[in-house]
């Protein structure tokens, strides 16, 4: 495994590379969500290519940039293990030289529910993503679907600026009791780590009620609140049912929906999302 600090080196090696590249982006602290992602791109690809770099501007003022958990060690030990065959680690000064000054921004899919909460966080999540897709130049780029809004949004991006990559979309990885994988898990203190399991649970309480024959959307949102409010140390940023292109709240649904969930448990912000389906 070959790790890259120097982007400069990179693209006068990239060339050499072939044409099947799986790229996996990640902001490091890996766990089995990030892991899955690389075992899919090394089942798919020739080549898997992992992208290690906090990006700064996909956070907005006041969130946690410089406390984000980094252990650049424990990742590149895990990586690997997945047979990994590059890491891509930037520094900032790398990914933003002095001059930078092109941001991308998907204009109404970054306006809503995360974007609406965290302003400017698409456009950072977009431009970097742009940048790293120019930069490796990959056949498949793997995105989990625990960030659902993040997926669409860069599924948007490459289909409208006709980038090449085909955008794969991996299902979350929970924890035995449902919490979706997160590096921000390691946040939780244990009183917080039990009450995170509200958010499944009120996934699972509007799935329940879709599945029960329920398609009117403030029900199911309902379904979702009651679930919450029981649970103190939760404080909701939104609980919604969405059209899955449009991320657009749904008031009844005719085919598929996902519902999504930010949820603040102390000082942690925790997101996760379910596809609602008739089983
Ligand atoms: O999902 C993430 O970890 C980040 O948003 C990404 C896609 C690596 C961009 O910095």
């Amino acid at each position: 495994m070959k790790i890259y600090s120097s982007l400069e080196e990179w693209k006068a090696f990239r060339p050499s590379l072939p044409r099947s590249l799986g790229l996996v982006p990640t902001m490091g602290f890996l766990h089995e969500g990030h892991l899955s992602l690389v075992r899919r791109a090394r089942e798919e690809n020739e080549v898997v290519v992992v992208w290690i770099f906090v990006n700064p501007t996909q956070f907005g003022e006041g969130e946690d940039f410089g406390t984000y958990p980094r252990d650049m060690e424990r990742d590149l030990a895990l990586l690997r293990e997945e047979r990994t065959d590059y890491v891509l680690a930037p520094e900032v000064e790398g990914v933003y030289p002095p001059g930078f000054q092109t941001t991308v921004n998907v204009e109404a899919l970054s306006s809503v529910l995360e974007g609406a909460h965290r302003s400017g966080h698409f456009q950072g999540v977009a431009t970097v993503v742009a940048k790293m897709l120019c930069l490796t130049q990959p056949e498949r780029a793997y995105f989990g679907q625990k960030d659902a809004q993040q997926s669409v949004v860069v599924r948007r991006m490459a289909a409208d600026l006709g980038m090449l990559t085909e955008i794969v979309v991996c299902p979350t990885v929970r924890e035995p009791d449902g919490l979706a994988m997160s590096s921000r898990n390691a946040y939780l203190d244990a009183e917080d780590r039990r009450a995170s399991t509200v958010l499944y649970r009120a996934l699972c309480a509007a799935q329940k009620a879709f599945a029960g024959g329920e398609r009117r959307g403030p029900r199911l949102c309902a379904a979702m609140e009651e679930v919450l409010r029981a649970e103190p140390r939760a404080e909701v940023d939104y609980a919604a049912v969405v059209d899955p292109e449009t991320f657009a709240g749904l008031d009844g649904i005719e085919g598929t929906a996902w519902a999504v969930i930010a949820v603040r448990i102390g000082k942690i912000r925790l997101i996760d999302n379910l596809l609602l389906n008739a089983e």
